[in-house]
């Protein structure tokens, strides 16, 4: 098969690793770590989904990433094929049907942190650009166009700023923004004890919404958050707000932000991840026709900023991601435990 590679192991007997979505920044990570592990790898560049379930058939993990959808189906088949392991290189495992794999008895492992800084970081950037315009600046002056007209920024001092979700990656996000003498509000379905103690004000969401010119998201995709951004919490924004999303697409009804964005209520989007992601990104489509109409259509406004899902990707985040997924398999292969074990949400 087309896109796969295989790093063999000199020893046998070792344990049997199969990467979906590869890319060459993750076997050459991985590869580098692996001298210390002499797992059998192979590297696969498709998708781990229902249409490649089949190719896992003697591997002891596997091992996917943000965009891999295994669903009950796919998780059936692995262990049909012997996998013992799932194990993912990111933070977040709403693409993992994770109830069903405890109940097949396949163990899931992730990366809860591998930095958050860069996370955070990536959303100061993506808000910094949108508010001054610098995407926009750029090709502008690569034009010989030194015109201001358009570019006309605000300054972020003294404005209100939302952030929902205040875990890791949230609370670095605060720290950084402490600089800019900006009032701060949170809301978080736990508050971080250790925000509250440095002064910073939980709220319920409503008031996030009224209240904020930024509001930033960093909660999980949960059956609760999704499109936790939707129409009537649109709706209940203030006018002109700017809404940025390092999280997660589904957080964000795409209709109900783009129909924002037409009638001006949403005044500035910055978006890493998006609903449709999985077709996508970290693909090149530069010869290709897009055929996803919604992402399209946010393309065409002068006010949304896209990345594709690279707010994590800095080389320490990717040293760490490489380092915590062998740790976490080996552990889990050897011992049947790991300290990054996922285990099934409790909905009640
Ligand atoms: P974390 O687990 O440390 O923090 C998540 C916070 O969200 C927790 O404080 C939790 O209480 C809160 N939360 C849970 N349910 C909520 C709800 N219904 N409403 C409001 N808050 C809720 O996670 P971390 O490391 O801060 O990551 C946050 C998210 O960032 C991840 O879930 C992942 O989706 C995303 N992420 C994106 C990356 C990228 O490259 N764009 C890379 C890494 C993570």
């Amino acid at each position: 098969m087309s896109g796969v590679t295989k790093k063999q192991s000199t020893t046998k007997n070792t344990f049997k690793l199969a990467v979906f979505s590869s890319k060459k920044w993750v076997s050459s990570s991985f590869n580098e770590v692996n001298d210390r592990y002499n797992f059998e790898i192979s590297y696969f560049e498709p998708q781990l989904n229902n249409k490649t379930a089949p190719l896992t058939k003697g591997f002891d993990a596997v091992c996917i990433f943000v965009n891999d959808n295994v669903d009950s189906e796919v998780i059936d088949e692995l262990k049909a094929n012997g996998v013992k392991l799932i194990a993912l290189r990111c933070a977040g495992f709403n693409n993992v049907d994770i109830a069903r794999a405890k109940e097949v008895g396949i163990g899931v492992v992730r990366v809860p942190a591998y930095s958050p800084y860069a996370v955070a970081e990536h959303t100061l950037g993506l808000i910094l650009a949108l508010n001054r315009k610098l995407h926009r600046a750029y090709s502008r002056v690569r034009d010989g166009n030194f015109a201001l007209d358009g570019l006309l920024g605000f300054d972020i001092h003294n404005k209100t700023i939302g952030i929902i979700g205040t875990g890791k990656i949230g609370e670095i996000f605060i720290n950084l923004l402490q600089g800019f003498e900006c009032r701060i509000l949170a809301y978080d379905k736990f508050p971080n004890k250790e925000l509250e103690a440095k002064g910073i004000k939980y709220v319920d969401l409503q008031t996030i919404y009224s209240q904020c010119d930024i509001i930033s998201l960093h909660c999980p995709l949960t059956y609760e958050t999704y499109h936790l951004i939707n129409d009537y919490a649109i709706r209940s924004m203030k006018e002109n707000v700017m809404i940025v999303n390092t999280s997660r697409g589904k957080l964000i009804d795409t209709s109900a932000v783009i129909e924002g964005l037409k009638t001006g209520k949403v005044g500035y989007l910055g978006l890493d991840v998006y609903e449709e992601e999985e077709a996508l990104f970290f693909e090149d489509f530069t010869e290709k026709v897009i055929q996803d109409d919604q992402f399209v259509r946010l393309q065409t406004f002068p006010n949304v900023l896209i990345t594709s899902h690279q707010a994590f990707f800095t080389k320490e985040a990717v040293h760490n991601i490489s380092e915590t997924t062998f740790t976490n398999i080996k552990a889990y292969l050897k011992t049947g435990e790991s300290e990054n074990l996922v285990l099934p949400v409790k909905t009640e």
